[in-house]
């Protein structure tokens, strides 16, 4: 069966029918689908436009049919070629069940604001399910980020050993990374949320339909303004995978850090088994499978934003079927979020995290020169010059293998001795990792205190949105 027909004389070709299709896709819509046109037969009842009986068969003939395809769905047996989409499909099993009666469900709607509807409750739904699992993901983040606020550890720039940090502050960058994200997405509620029922195939509706009731029944905060925006537009889905990209650009960089880490050059973490795979070739490796496909599949998601960005842009308003295009990718990306955002917590509270390596990597390599040239600094000399003093000192320390605090007295005289007056020990323990370290007690930086009052704060936001 068709919803149209009337006008032509020739069937459609069959190669063409399927193409034209999306039931072996939006199938995914069934339950929004009928959802929305639950509410609307409501409607259509309380503005007499039909009569409560009618409703009645309806809704009942809906429900039906809602119980039939989730089986079919459950165990498999569900047939895609069955119609040309999954709003056909309810309306023509309706009329198998109910009779004629059924096709008075599509009384002043269209499948282009039906559509327009599904998707939006769609999203709505899956957005909320995906705030849930960040917030989750957040708690992790902050709770391993505890565990290892004094685990120090190199931090990087171009990827060269800069200064000493901890894991717990390398971890709460991310946790930080991830709040955005979910306020972005949590933003985006309020954009998405919005009923375009009653916009029609493009221009409203004769009959008289309640709009801002039907928007209510379903949850939306209002019915849109105007009717050919209504169903013309998918920037809701567009912003939905730019939010979406970004999370996935931040867990990218995350599991390439993770990858690194894990490897035997870095060896500052190792992933459990759970969370790897092995080589069929080479029995000794233990590869970070997860991390690795995360990082791929950020590629993915950014790819199913620019391929909606390119299909909308040309088009003139209002429907045109090239929409039909905003479903796969999008249903791709909230799966693959799903799965990552429950995988990946999990992978990170069961890694080691190898803390003699990291302190051990921290130690060397002159990750506390801008300590001394600070220290030099505050000893009144300007930094400039302490900057090009201590260039000298690692030098002079490179050239005996030794790093900067594990220099003695006399040749700390030798390097200072027209400069400041150095007690050797004091210096020792001012260039300690440790000591660098909590030295950086900036707000927002790597010290051990200030990495403790973060999380306290950021455990109480936590619990507050969490409540
Ligand atoms: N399957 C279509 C889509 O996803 C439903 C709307 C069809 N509207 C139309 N005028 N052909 O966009």
């Amino acid at each position: 069966m068709k919803l149209w027909g009337g006008r032509f004389e020739g069937g459609i070709s069959k190669k063409m029918d399927q193409f034209n299709a999306s039931l072996p896709f939006d199938i995914n819509l069934m339950e929004y689908d009928i959802e929305g046109s639950l509410a609307h037969v409501k409607m259509l009842g309380r503005q007499e436009i039909i009569s409560q009986a009618e409703v009645e068969e309806i809704t009942a003939g809906l429900i039906e049919v809602r119980e039939d395809l989730r089986k079919e769905i459950k165990n498999n047996i569900f047939d895609v070629s069955e119609a040309e989409d999954i709003h056909t499909l309810v309306e023509m099993r309706l009329t198998d069940k109910i009779g004629a009666v059924g096709g008075k469900l599509h009384t002043g709607r269209s499948r282009n604001d039906q559509v327009a509807v599904d998707m939006r409750l769609y999203l709505r739904d899956q957005n909320d399910q995906i705030k849930k699992l960040i917030l989750k993901f957040m708690e992790v983040l902050l709770d391993t980020a505890g565990e290892h606020k004094e685990t120090v550890m190199p931090g990087y720039t171009h990827l060269q050993r800069a200064q000493a940090i901890t894991f717990g502050h390398h971890l709460l960058a991310y946790y930080f990374k991830l709040k955005r994200d979910y306020e972005r997405f949590e933003d985006a509620e309020k954009r998405i949320n919005v009923s375009p029922l009653g916009s029609g195939a493009l221009a409203g509706s004769s009959f008289d339909l309640d709009r801002e009731w039907t928007a209510a029944e379903l949850g939306f905060d209002r019915a849109c303004e105007n009717s050919l925006d209504g169903v013309s537009d998918r920037d809701f889905v567009l912003e939905f995978l730019a939010n979406a990209s970004n999370l996935m650009i931040h867990l990218s960089r995350l599991s390439e850090e993770v990858i690194l880490w894990n490897s035997k050059e870095f060896s500052f973490i190792e992933l459990a088994d759970q969370y790897t795979t092995g080589s069929s070739i080479m029995p000794q490796k233990k590869n970070p499978d997860l991390a690795e496909l995360v990082r791929g599949k950020a590629g993915r998601v950014i790819g199913s934003l620019n391929q909606l960005m390119m299909t909308i842009k040309g088009l003139p308003l209002a429907y045109n079927k090239d929409l039909q295009e905003d479903k796969e990718g999008l249903f791709d990306s909230v799966n693959t979020l799903k799965v990552i955002l429950e995988l990946y917590p999990e992978m990170l509270k069961t890694m080691h995290v190898n803390q003699a390596e990291m302190k051990e990597a921290s130690s060397k390599g002159f990750l506390n020169a801008t300590e001394l040239a600070d220290y030099l600094a505050e000893n009144g000399i300007p930094f400039r010059k302490a900057h090009q003093i201590v260039g000298e000192a690692v030098l002079f320390a490179d050239e005996r293998a030794k790093e900067l605090d594990e220099l003695n007295s006399e040749e700390w005289q030798a390097l200072f001795k027209d400069i400041i007056e150095v007690d050797a020990e004091e210096l020792q323990k001012r260039l300690s990792v440790e000591a660098a370290v909590n030295s950086h007690s900036t707000s927002g930086g790597p010290a051990f205190e200030e990495s403790k009052r973060i999380i306290a704060v950021e455990k109480e936001n936590l619990y507050h949105i969490l409540d």
